[in-house]
């Protein structure tokens, strides 16, 4: 955990934000996996790490905002769970590291809860991405399941969006912390990735290497040779020459905060002259967008940038025709580049994603797109200093998506289709970074992953 005064210095910036009432956090609870006694590992609930940092099931925190009081919920361990976990700190002793000096049984929430509803106090809470806790919200609030959503408090997603985004240097240390293992990742990634080799081998050592260096994989790897698939969890395929492998990977420290990095190489380590052509433009997107970033500068903006060098790259490549600027304005290189440059990044991959992807990248001056691509974009608004967030460009050919666009001939003025068929099979490049919007401009974190075709083809030699 971090000082006891982090958390207690979080909570009175949040008291700030927020007018009367109750402001209610559940922890997280085991998940059973396949039988209730064998579980998933425990993972707790981004906002209780940030507000309480106590780390395992089983607890409740709430900030009583009318009589300035802090507490936390949670059961001692008996003599049976001492059995079979070991000797446990009491509740009352965690407590005391998140600054936090008064605790009551869990069972007591019921009756907290309970009474302040009666009062008709207001009980803010977040939306729940748990069935386990929207039960226990439902029956806390005395309230139907299918209701509880109805009931979460705007008031504290955007108090808690306006404080989580922002970044100290604590944090950023972390996360910092994360893209050097990332490092060590995709650097041993890329070496593995040769003729011959599953996917599942390299996908596999990777994640023993996330385990075997901080916590466990911060989402699910994606490692693949069909990169035009964005998200791509098989790892069935046997790599061979002539193929590009997409490895999008991090991991999660001790206290939860993540890395988010992608890179992309030629199976065997020599880029063909077509991949390298692909490969330089969606590095070109890559640098120059993360040159772009500074506070004040709307994250959409620099999104629409990196789709211009995209657009600007395709076309000098035959591939996109016409003028560039204006394919960007009619989406036409939506066709390659579908989604958006990034998001935040923090304690979760997509940082408080669980609030709702508008409450943290929208606001008032910049709404969501409803176009196709831009739509996708999770981050719009101005960037501030503190945030972390990633930047992921791309370029994929996704053998479906041409296929719909040049039989209804959309943006024909703007793409060859007849050169775009000869890529077919050719699968995605995405490259992606985690950076730190400081107060004149930005610093790339970790220590810097192969990314150039030289630095990639040595590092694979
Ligand atoms: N790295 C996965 C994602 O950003 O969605
Ligand atoms: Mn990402």
């Amino acid at each position: 955990m971090f000082p006891s005064t982090v958390y207690s210095e979080r909570r009175k910036k949040l008291r700030a934000e927020l007018s009367t009432g109750i402001a209610l956090f559940l922890g997280n609870t085991d998940v059973a996996f396949n039988y209730p006694a064998n579980q998933y590992t425990f993972r707790q609930d981004s906002n209780f790490s940030y507000f309480f940092g106590l780390d395992h099931p089983d607890l409740a925190a709430l900030l009583d905002l009318d009589e300035g009081k802090d507490i936390i919920f949670g059961n001692d361990v008996d003599i049976s769970d001492i059995i079979w976990m070991g000797k446990q700190p009491s509740i009352a002793g965690q407590a005391e590291k998140a600054g936090v000096s008064v605790t009551f049984p869990l069972k007591d929430l019921d009756e907290y809860i309970g009474m302040a509803v009666a009062k008709g106090r207001k009980v803010h809470f977040v939306p729940a991405y748990r069935a386990e806790t929207r039960v226990q919200l439902a029956s806390l609030l005395n309230t139907e399941y299918l209701k509880v959503r109805e009931q979460v408090s705007e008031e504290l997603m955007k108090a808690i969006v306006k404080l989580r985004m922002v970044k100290d240097d604590i944090e950023v240390k972390e996360i910092e912390k994360m893209v050097d293992v990332a490092w060590l990742m995709h650097t041993t990634a890329m070496k593995m990735a040769k003729p011959g080799v599953i996917e599942q081998q390299i996908a596999g050592t990777i994640e023993g290497i996330a385990l075997a260096n901080a916590g466990p994989v911060s989402f699910p790897v994606i490692l693949t040779v069909n990169g035009q698939t964005l998200h791509n969890h098989y790892h069935g395929n046997v790599l061979s020459e002539g193929r590009m492998m997409v490895i999008d990977a991090g991991c999660e420290s001790e206290l939860h905060y993540a890395s988010d990095i992608t890179r992309t190489v030629p199976v065997g380590g020599k880029f063909s002259q077509r991949q390298r052509e692909i490969y330089e433009i969606v590095l070109k997107a890559n640098t120059e967008a993360a040159k772009a970033v500074k506070p004040g500068v709307p994250f959409r903006d620099i999104h629409l940038l990196a789709a211009t060098v995209i657009a600007t790259g395709l076309t000098a490549l035959g591939l996109m025709k016409g003028d560039p600027r204006e394919a960007v304005a009619k989406g036409a290189h939506t066709l390659f580049f579908p989604h958006g440059l990034g998001h935040p990044l923090g304690l979760d991959v997509h940082d408080l994603e669980g609030l709702g992807e508008n409450y943290v990248g929208y606001d008032d001056e910049i709404k969501r797109s409803k176009e196709f691509g831009l739509g996708f974009l999770r981050f719009g608004r101005k960037l501030q200093t503190g945030f972390v967030m990633t930047i992921e460009p791309g370029i994929y050919f996704i053998p479906e998506l041409i296929e719909i666009w040049k039989n209804e001939n959309r943006n024909a003025e703007f793409i060859n289709y007849d050169k775009v068929l000869t890529y077919l099979g050719f699968g995605g490049i995405r490259i992606e970074d985690d950076v730190l919007v400081t107060a004149d401009g930005v610093r790339v974190l970790g220590k810097p992953i192969p990314k150039t075709v030289k630095e990639i083809e040595d590092i694979m030699s």
